[in-house]
């Protein structure tokens, strides 16, 4: 979603800004924007361009300690100058810059044109920078919290926001309501991020804003408190900081031409930080402190409930196909966004996963409140620590992927699913899985990194593949029981990045419709797991061939000769982890076929990393 950096403090603060921002696109990239005050009023320059370009664009020194910068994902008004980021009241004094939805947005701007005010963009933001200037002129000597305050009283959804008055050019004001705020503190500067990589290469220390929370920052301080209070009830407090491992390299790309490549390579890395600590030989099972459960709570979970969006919904498939097989425990995924409107039955008996690799999605955050209100037992599988959901769930586990930049998520899904079998083994071994099989697993899990690299090593024969179906407007992914889900992901990637049009089919169901789209220009991507459902799909794969449609098969097996017009082979594993390797040549795929066709990888057109929206 937007990104958004303030900074307030002894240095030049335009640079500090667009460097914050340029780390930030990530989250949304159709328009940027910069403030900085100057004589009493904010100096603004706002495009709907790349961070690059408005940088390019900023030939005149923007002299000022103090600033706020913004970009954008389009919500409320398209992706036009005008409607970037920062947004000012009419008498240009308060500057904004906002990340979320605000509901009553129409009756907002309605209310103020009523009262002679000329709103001169589409968008929700706008209206609080009015609303703000209008409650600073009624307490002539109030606060510019109190007046921030005051005017996110009348603001009904989600924001994370931080203001400017270029009349007091030593405070910006910050307030948080669903959509994430960061603080990083400096010595004698302040820096205020939506999300810790604008901040990790001038601070460690950071504070998470709460929501509900509004903050007011000065270069050398900053109070806290409550969004509800009234002046005289506000308990204003400075939050303690918490230090963070994370490391400006961490968000560089190296020797890497961009995020997606660089991350899928971290993947072994990043499986190995995952794997540390949590494998038991001695009891052939698996530790997850985290989740703050002993083995008499762990046996009285009746049925487990994934939930995600997007990848993660995905990755949650393949955690209740490992949790059913290792555990024997119902378990089943559903998406995240869909969850909280349908009036869920919660089960007391039931535990309900969290996932996301941000730990920001508003909706699986949303699901995560309606389960805590109604009393379910909810963890999360979270990324990134500090993470509204990892604090919501206050338990689970962490996936130690480290920071994930590339829009396409890839070593965040494969730690999902890592864990996933983790928490599957650790199921299984206070139930019914056996030692034998507990000690199997084990060992298979310690292999993954490995198992990674080899497949890593064959980047050269996928890339020749995938660029040989870059002609394709349409491809089939498909998939049999534990083959499904790596299938739904293989094409959510492929469609992400390539924008060719990739829909995941399960096998058996192939022959129940859609095989009359079958012909010579629909290549399908068939997932052949080494496993008892062997033979089936080999006689789906026939089933495709028979009516003219070129064949990709990724597989772990020996296929019969000729049988596929292009096999990536993989090295095999236990038959229960495969989901997780299988994946992988997945991910390469979709990276080379987007490559050959020129797409901006790390920014495909229309989405953004972390949705903190509905
Ligand atoms: C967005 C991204 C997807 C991601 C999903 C869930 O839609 O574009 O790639 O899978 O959000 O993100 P999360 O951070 O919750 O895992």
């Amino acid at each position: 979603m937007c990104g958004i950096v303030g900074y307030i403090g002894h240095r030049d603060a335009s640079p500090v800004l667009l460097e914050g921002l340029h780390r930030l696109e990530y989250r949304g990239y159709d328009s940027a924007g910069i403030a900085v005050p100057h004589r009493g009023r904010p100096r603004v320059h706002k495009a709907a361009v790349r961070v690059a370009e408005l940088r390019d664009r900023l030939q005149t020194p923007m002299p000022g300690r103090i600033g706020i910068a913004h970009t954008r994902w389009a919500t409320h008004g398209e992706a036009t100058d005008v409607n970037a980021h920062p947004h000012l009241d009419a008498s240009g004094r308060i500057a904004v810059v906002h990340n979320g939805i605000i509901e009553n947005a129409e009756a907002l701007r309605e209310q103020l044109t009523g009262r002679g005010v000329t709103l001169v963009s589409d968008t929700d933001t706008e209206a609080i920078a009015h609303l703000i200037a209008a409650a600073l002129d009624e307490g002539a000597n109030s606060s510019l919290e109190d007046a921030v305050r005051s005017a996110l009283g009348a603001v009904d959804g989600t924001y994370g926001l931080v203001v400017l008055d270029a009349r007091r050019p030593e405070e910006l004001v910050v307030a948080r309501n669903g959509s994430p705020i960061v603080l990083g503190i400096g010595d004698g500067e302040m820096f205020i991020a939506s999300d810790l990589a604008a901040l990790v290469r001038y601070t460690q220390r950071v504070v998470y804003l709460d929501d509900g929370e509004l903050a007011t920052v000065r270069a050398g301080a900053f109070q806290t408190s409550s969004l509800q209070a009234n002046t005289l009830q506000a308990d204003r407090a400075a939050k303690t900081p918490t230090t963070v491992s994370l490391e400006a390299e961490d968000y560089e790309l190296g020797e890497f031409a961009d995020f997606m490549r660089k991350e899928i390579y971290e993947q072994p890395e990043a499986v190995r930080r995952a794997l540390r600590g949590r494998l038991d030989d001695r009891f052939a099972t698996t530790h997850l402190g985290g989740l703050n459960m002993d083995a008499r709570q762990l046996r009285e979970i009746r049925r487990v409930k994934f939930l995600g969006c997007g990848s993660a919904y995905y990755a949650g498939q393949i955690g209740a196909n490992l949790v059913e097989e290792l555990a024997r425990i119902p378990a089943d995924a559903e998406p995240a966004s869909e969850f909280r409107y349908r009036n869920p039955v919660i089960d007391s008996d039931t535990l309900y996963v969290a996932i996301s690799q941000s730990g920001e999605t508003a909706d699986t955050l949303a699901a995560v409140q309606e389960l805590q209100r109604k009393g379910g037992q909810v963890i999360g599988v979270v990324n990134a620590v500090g993470s509204a959901i990892a604090r919501e769930c206050g338990r689970g586990i962490f996936l130690h992927a480290g920071p994930e930049v590339s829009v396409a998520s890839t070593k965040a899904v494969t730690t999902m699913s890592l864990s996933f079998a983790l928490l599957g083994a650790l199921l299984g071994r206070v139930r019914d899985l056996s030692t034998a099989n507990g000690k199997r697993l084990v060992a298979g899990l310690r292999a993954l990194p490995e198992r990674i690299e080899q497949i890593l090593a064959l980047e050269e024969e996928i890339a020749a593949a995938a660029r040989e179906y870059a002609h394709a407007s349409h491809m089939f992914f498909i998939g049999r029981v534990r083959g499904w889900p790596v299938a739904r992901e293989g094409a959510q990637k492929l469609k992400e990045i390539s924008y060719i049009h990739a829909e995941a089919y399960q096998a058996a169901e192939l022959k129940h419709g859609p095989l009359a789209l079958i012909d010579e220009t629909m290549p399908s991507v068939v997932i052949v797991p080494d496993d008892e459902l062997f033979t089936k799909n080999i006689g789906t794969i026939e089933q495709i061939r028979a009516r003219g449609g070129p064949i990709i098969a990724i597989t772990n097996a020996e296929l019969p000769a000729d049988l596929a017009d292009t096999v990536i082979r993989i090295p095999g594993n236990e038959p229960e982890l495969d989901p997780i390797l299988l994946g992988i040549p997945l991910q390469l795929f979709a990276y080379h076929l987007a490559l050959k066709l020129g797409r901006d990888i790390d920014k495909p057109r229309n989405l953004a990393k972390s949705v903190t929206v509905e």
